[in-house]
């Protein structure tokens, strides 16, 4: 009788352990779908604008003296930047949306976003 209560116990626990690891996977993928802009991203946005966009728009997200907009101080608008670089802008924007995946263009926004002047 006694043994009978303890192994419940001792599966109860375990139950609850593994529960507990599970719900903290899913609070981490979670984290990763709300737009927390993680590191990863940032970093993986970096690159490709250095690689994509930084020529014309400049290596910090400026380039004075061209028709280029300030990456700066564009509108904190992510459908909006997710459109113009799928789509271009006026012929001079080129579309990327052959190009790059829509992750790839997330993450350029978590880049450009975090260097936002406040
Ligand atoms: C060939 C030069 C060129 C390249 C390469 C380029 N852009 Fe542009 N981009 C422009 C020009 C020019 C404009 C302004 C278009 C206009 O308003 O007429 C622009 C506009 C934009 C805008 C619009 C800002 C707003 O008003 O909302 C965004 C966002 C943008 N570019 C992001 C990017 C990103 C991200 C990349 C790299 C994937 C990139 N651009 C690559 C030339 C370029």
């Amino acid at each position: 009788m006694l043994t009978d209560v303890s192994h419940r116990t001792v599966a109860t626990i375990a139950t609850v352990a593994v529960l507990t690891v599970a719900l903290a996977a899913t609070v981490r993928a979670a984290d990763n779908a709300t737009g927390n802009p993680l590191q990863a991203q940032i970093d993986h946005g970096k690159s490709t604008y250095a690689e994509k966009c930084s020529h014309c728009h400049g290596p910090n997200l400026m380039n004075s003296g061209t028709i280029t907009p300030d990456l700066r101080v564009i509108p904190d608008d992510k459908t909006r930047f997710v459109t113009t670089v799928k789509n271009g802008k006026n012929n001079k924007m080129p579309p990327w949306g052959d190009i790059l995946s829509d992750d790839e263009i997330g993450n350029l926004w978590a880049f450009v976003s975090s260097r936002r002047k406040p």
